[in-house]
């Protein structure tokens, strides 16, 4: 290999010769556009997920379980399948979601409930 003629730079004129059109244009204009075009790519990723987690009818749907998850659990997100995550990892995540409510001023789960819930997602988890 000739190392020699690897390590000349290449014609650097050529390089800077060229603009980037976005350069050109004013810059609050190019601030608007990686905005919107940050949005998107968000939107897009979100429609993803939401399609991965609503897709699939969680299991007996009308146990008294199942109604209590879908109602405590689906106040702000969508319900998550219990396949998502284990039964090891279930009442972690749970945990979790009690402190996230609890910032949120949503009404915090009893006892009883906290365990019905838990032991659907427990039962049903991968
Ligand atoms: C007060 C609002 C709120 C409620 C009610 C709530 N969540 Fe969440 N949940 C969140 C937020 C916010 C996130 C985003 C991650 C984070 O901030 O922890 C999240 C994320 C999750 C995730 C994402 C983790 C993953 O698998 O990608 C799971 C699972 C989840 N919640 C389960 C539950 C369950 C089960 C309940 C019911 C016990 C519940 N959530 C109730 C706010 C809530």
């Amino acid at each position: 290999m000739n190392v020699y003629f690897l390590s000349k730079t290449p014609s650097l004129s050529v390089v800077s010769r060229y603009s980037c059109p976005l350069h050109s244009l004013p810059r609050v204009f190019v601030w608007c556009l990686k905005v919107t075009v940050r949005l998107l790519i968000v939107a897009v990723a979100m429609l993803l997920a939401g399609c991965a987690t609503t897709g699939t009818p969680i299991p007996l749907p009308q146990s008294q379980a199942a109604l209590l998850f879908a109602d405590k659990c689906g106040e702000c997100h969508a319900v998550p399948h219990p396949a998502r995550h284990s039964a090891d990892e279930w009442p972690h995540y749970v945990a979790l979601m009690e402190r996230r409510m609890a910032e949120r001023n949503v009404t915090a789960l009893s006892d009883a409930e906290r365990q019905l819930i838990v032991r659907y997602l427990s039962e049903h988890g991968r």
